[in-house]
């Protein structure tokens, strides 16, 4: 009956989503109130009285006991995938086939058991979140909570116990295709909101996926590339969020990346995977490899790998940590206890994701998932210039408006690559311009620009833009290869399809031209960004993206992003392209520019960026005052500082902290983000926001010492609302060193 049971799970999912849930919520039931008929009916009457099922006992002990009753062949079955996104079941032991599925931005849709093709099923839709580089520029943290939420119990309806997101690579340079799927360039704000989303799905019995660890901050040769990074740098800006990840947010799973680092592949990487992450950190889940990313078994086996997913190499039992791993055990020449140090591993994650007992059902698209994804896309807006209050739109005064550019239309979600999703649907910046404005006034559309020059589309925009009140421009970057998409790196920062040109022309013909660029980050900008009276970075905002978009554009919503990533004049002003070490040399890539990255860099060189990171206006604006540190014991302080809604409409600001080391014995940059909070402020309010600093925001990662240190010394604390406005500042000594865990 148990088998039966199990088997009614595995059905279930190749039913429609309602009969699943029905299934769900019965077999549940039904393996609640049975479970001992359950037990004693099958096949091993052994376990009745299993340890493993018996759900009030420490995780620990059910994992060893589990373990206790596995055969070498079903271990093994745990350590490596039997289609393109599963493992197999051991319905012996009541372990249902797992489930993995991308990703970050919500439920990818299903694809055939051994290829990429879409399965071509009818219930594998799910809601498309604003991208994570826009969730980075919300600097909401609840707002991360939420997200993950929604990925959480969409995952569950799915019947995925693996979410395979947050990515969490740092944005090195502007040009690596999948920087929309990572919350941009600093670790401090990336921990902050990747370990509130894993939190979030994973209180929904899902399991989070950190990937891609570490240093896969280029597709360009990502499959090959070797990553020659400094012991600091790895430490203190490509490692945080993955170190948060597993000490704060407890994340069950974490996946290798596809490049090396240090000569060595990352799905076989002694240093990063057994040293670090599971001997430093105390990683107790388990390690997968990026698809097709693990490439020897003495490697995998001894290098820390859990799990082998891809599937370039059939039959799954030529896999290297199938075939290959088995013969190696039975000459001895790995010994045993390696494989039940992975077992464990997989057991674990699948104990903590209820597999066993089954969970409760999910839901997909509910009013407040798409809540959620309008919230998120309203507060990722970044305004980045608005001259004489261009923004926002007065509908009353308003008769023609002209929006152009073909993101004014074009779909997202579908792109990118793994990061892609298959919408219920998507509400794109046209068609959120049209429900707002409704009858209020008339709205035209002209493409503008495409992917194959044609002068008679920008030439029919003109003629709108000179006909209209006033000019939308919805343009930027798209999922097309060499844009934001998964395999293939921007070949320049420039902005494609001749829009510059465009930009030019439209300004001239309507001075009236607000520009919305979508894209997942900094373009370089012609002449025209002179000239324009408004800006807005808009990112890719999901599903909701439109309605979102015009509720600012008209003002219903106040602006609130803040850049997650440095916005350069130039690629060559950026420090991965200063430095000539982009994409690398004969296979390697060497991060000669160590911890200046992003704002890093600018500011330590003294380069003036166009927007710089942490900034973004409001239709409001805010004061800083009264800036006073608190000792909170320890040696440590808190800030506390006042911000005041000086304008007359209600907003919400990034209050941001920053520290400077006045007279670091090793080099440091110029300043790094410590703090933040985003507070909510009605027109004329004021706040008092206090932001906690520990030893670890005054320390670095001691290559000597191999311990993160906090120097006894002088540092000064920077507070305003971005990293080049910085109002407030106070000098703080800290009296004396500390040596952190
Ligand atoms: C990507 C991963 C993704 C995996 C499965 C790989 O190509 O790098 O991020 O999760 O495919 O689709």
């Amino acid at each position: 009956m148990f088998a039966a049971i199990y088997k009614g799970q595995i059905h279930y999912k190749t039913e429609e989503p309602m009969t699943r849930t029905l299934a769900i919520i019965s077999l549940s039931l039904l393996a609640l109130a049975t479970c001992s008929l359950v037990l004693s009916t099958s096949s091993h009457a052994q376990d009745q009285t299993a340890l493993y099922l018996d759900v009030t006992k420490p995780i620990d002990s059910r994992v060893e006991d589990l373990l206790s009753r596995m055969t070498l062949e079903e271990k093994l079955a745990l350590v490596h995938a039997d289609s393109k996104f599963t493992s197999a079941a051991i319905p012996r032991l009541g372990i249902p086939r797992r489930w993995l599925s991308d990703g970050p931005h919500g439920v990818r849709e299903d694809v055939g058991p051994d290829n990429w093709k879409p399965a071509g099923r009818t219930d594998d839709f799910a809601s498309f979140m604003p991208a994570l580089v826009g969730l980075a520029a919300t600097w909401n943290t609840d707002l991360a909570t939420a997200y993950g939420k929604v990925i959480g119990e969409e995952a569950r309806q799915r019947n995925k116990q693996i979410m395979l997101g947050p990515g969490m690579n740092i944005m090195r340079t502007p040009l690596n295709g999948r920087n929309f799927e990572y919350p941009g360039e600093d670790p401090f704000l990336t921990s902050r909101m990747v370990v509130n989303y894993i939190r979030a799905v994973q209180a929904e019995d899902v399991s989070s996926c950190a990937k891609h660890f570490a240093a896969n901050d280029q597709e360009w040769e990502r499959g090959t590339i070797n990553v020659e990074v400094d012991e600091r740098a790895l430490r203190e800006i490509y490692l945080p969020p993955f170190e948060a990840a597993v000490k704060e947010a407890g994340v069950r799973t974490v996946m290798s990346a596809y490049n090396k680092v240090r000569g060595q592949w990352c799905s076989e990487n002694d240093y990063l995977l057994n040293k670090i992450l599971k001997g430093e950190w105390g990683f107790k889940g388990l390690v997968m490899s990026d698809w097709n990313g693990t490439h020897s078994t003495r490697g995998a086996v001894l290098g820390g790998l859990d799990l082998e997913m891809g599937t370039e190499i059939l039959p799954y039992d030529r896999f290297f940590l199938a075939g290959g791993f088995r013969d190696g055990l039975n000459k001895g020449e790995f010994p045993m206890e390696v494989l039940n140090d992975k077992a464990r591993r997989n057991l674990r994650q699948i104990l903590e994701t209820k597999a066993i007992e089954g969970r409760a059902p999910g839901a997909l698209n509910t009013k407040e998932h798409q809540a959620t994804a309008r919230k998120v896309a309203e507060e990722s807006f970044v305004l980045l210039k608005n001259e004489n209050n261009a923004l926002p739109l007065d509908i009353s005064k308003i008769k023609s408006i002209a929006v152009v550019g073909e993101n004014g239309t074009q779909l997202q979600a579908y792109g990118g690559g793994s990061a892609r999703i298959k919408t219920f649907y998507e509400i794109t910046p046209l068609e959120g311009i049209l429900r707002y404005v409704g009858d209020r006034a008339t709205v035209s559309y002209s493409t503008g620009y495409s992917d194959k020059p044609n002068d008679e589309l920008a030439e029919r925009a003109v003629k709108a833009a000179r006909q209209a009140d006033v000019v939308i421009y919805v343009g930027g970057l798209n999922h097309r290869p060499y844009f934001d998409a998964e395999g293939t790196d921007r070949r320049d920062m420039k902005l494609p399809y001749r829009q510059d040109e465009l930009l030019q022309r439209l300004v001239d013909a309507n001075p009236r031209t607000i520009v919305v660029f979508l894209g997942g980050g900094p373009v370089e900008m012609g002449e025209w960004v002179e000239r324009v009276p408004a800006l807005v970075q808009a990112w890719y905002p999901g599903m909701e993206g439109g309605n979102a978009l015009a509720a600012m554009l008209f003002g219903d919503v106040n602006p609130s992003g803040k850049l997650s990533c440095t916005f350069p004049k130039r690629l060559q002003d950026s420090p991965a392209h200063a430095m000539l070490n982009y994409p690398g040399k004969d296979g390697t890539v060497r991060y000669e520019e160590g911890l200046l990255v992003g704002y890093r860099w600018f500011d330590t060189k003294n380069v003036e960026p166009l927007f710089p990171f942490g900034y973004g206006l409001s239709y409001t604006r805010f004061d800083y005052t009264d800036l006073r540190l608190q000792p909170t014991g320890n040696g440590a302080v808190a800030a506390e500082f006042t911000v005041t809604n000086v304008g007359a409409r209600d907003g919400a600001e990034v209050a941001q902290l920053y520290v400077e080391e006045l007279k670091p014995r090793l080099q440091r940059p110029l300043k790094e983000l410590k703090g933040f909070s985003k507070v909510f402020l009605k027109a004329g309010e004021k706040k008092t926001v206090t932001i906690p600093l520990d030893e670890r925001s005054f320390a670095f990662y001691d290559p000597d010492k191999k311990r993160w240190r906090a120097e006894a010394g002088d540092f000064t604390i920077l507070v305003g609302g971005s990293s080049r406005d910085l109002p407030l500042h106070q000098n703080f000594r800290l009296a004396k060193t500390f040596t952190l865990k």
